[in-house]
């Protein structure tokens, strides 16, 4: 251990910042500042890297990246540490409940893309792939240095307040709403400096409509919600090396959908119209007619996806797995950081096994780090 250490360590010593010719496409951004950050943070994650998969030869990786960082003060992960690196990424990821997943996650190794439309064309089979007929799979595409996608999600809704800025910036783009109900955002990307808007056909947009078995009424509300949450304003941060376009996802909970994005006051705030639908009676608190609606709005969205064949996951089911996450965590050895009012759901909370536990929050790397777009860097 020690040996391998000073390998890398003493070629960090002698640097030189010099750029000798590189592929710049398969090159990703440096996260660290300094190249000694930088080596350190790819020799941390590299030993973790070839102990976790039982990969041999981490003493000759380590030279060829300390030789690589020297001319070139980058380097470039192979496709398997990139795919670790990201469920690893994942894994770490302290406010995600979904975490017991993590080894599944598929990774497109984009990384030779860098023209806009290209990068849109990926986008449209990411998400047919990842909806996989109903059968949701977790999935990223790693796209190639100079791209960044500036919605936080591949699919947002120019309705929902949550976007508002967003939608002020697609302006400044020349966008215009068409004023409907539940319109899908157009996609901007950013490549090579220049930004780009594309507009998603329908059939990349998966949607379920919502309805309740018991109350034909709440039907007649015309809610819906996209079956696909795709977080595309976080870049992948591996071994020291920053990945800005990398959108992933997995499936959606439904408290998600139902008890905030439809639920809050300052999002769809849909609660006193599925009380009227239910006919509660609204005029006074103590009916508890909010918690009636949002029960029964979350019954409705788990319903709704179901019949529809669409992946939804329950709060109940999701922190059970999460609790079996931690199990496993534990028997490798590994501590798990959690934000816990992340991973409580907002839906009975104290009725799921997270409820009673505690985390810590600091998170592990490698992991992601949120860059909401802001026209000024
Ligand atoms: N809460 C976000 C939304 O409602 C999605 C965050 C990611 N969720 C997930 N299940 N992977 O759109």
């Amino acid at each position: 251990m020690k040996g391998r250490r000073f390998t890398l360590r003493s070629v960090a010593g002698d640097i030189r910042w010099m750029r000798v010719s590189y592929a710049p496409w398969m090159t990703a951004e440096t996260a660290a500042t300094l190249p000694a950050e930088l080596l350190a943070e790819a020799e941390a994650f590299l030993t973790l890297f070839h102990a976790e998969t039982a990969t041999p030869g981490l003493a000759g990786r380590l030279a060829q990246v300390g030789t690589e960082v020297a001319h070139t003060a980058s380097y470039t992960l192979t496709p398997a540490e990139l795919t670790y690196g990201a469920k690893m990424a994942w894994r770490n990821s302290a406010r995600c409940v979904g975490r017991l997943y993590w080894q599944a996650l598929e990774v497109r190794d984009l990384r030779n893309v860098t023209a806009a439309p290209d990068v849109f064309g990926h986008l449209l089979a990411h998400l047919r792939a990842a909806f996989n007929g109903g059968h949701i799979k977790p999935l990223m595409s790693v796209f190639g240095p100079g791209v960044r996608i500036l919605n936080p999600q591949l699919i947002r809704y120019a309705d929902d307040p949550l976007n508002a800025d967003f939608c002020g910036l697609l302006r400044e783009y020349g966008w215009q709403p068409r004023g409907e109900r539940f319109e899908v955002l157009p996609l901007a990307i950013e490549a090579g400096g220049q930004v780009q808007l594309f507009d998603l056909p329908k059939d990349a947009v998966q949607e379920v409509n919502i309805w309740h078995p018991d109350c034909p009424a709440l039907a007649d509300l015309g809610l819906r919600w996209h079956a696909l949450p795709v977080i595309s304003d976080m870049s992948l941060e591996v071994g020291g090396l920053r990945f800005a376009a990398t959108p992933f996802n997995g499936w959606y909970m439904q408290t998600e959908i139902a008890a905030r994005d439809l639920a809050d006051a300052d999002r769809y705030d849909a609660l006193p119209a599925v009380a009227k639908a239910l006919g509660l009676d609204t005029r006074r608190e103590r009916s508890l007619w909010r918690d009636r609606a949002l029960l029964e709005l979350n019954v409705a969205a788990l319903h709704s996806f179901e019949a529809a064949g669409v992946k939804l996951v329950d709060h109940h089911t999701a922190t059970r797995h999460f609790a079996q996450f931690e199990e496993r965590e534990a028997q490798a050895g590994r501590e798990v950081r959690g934000q816990w009012s992340w991973l409580i759901p907002p839906l009975s909370p104290a009725t799921t096994p997270v409820w009673s536990r505690r985390y810590r929050a600091r998170e592990e790397k490698p992991n992601f780090v949120r860059c909401p777009y802001s026209p000024k860097g």
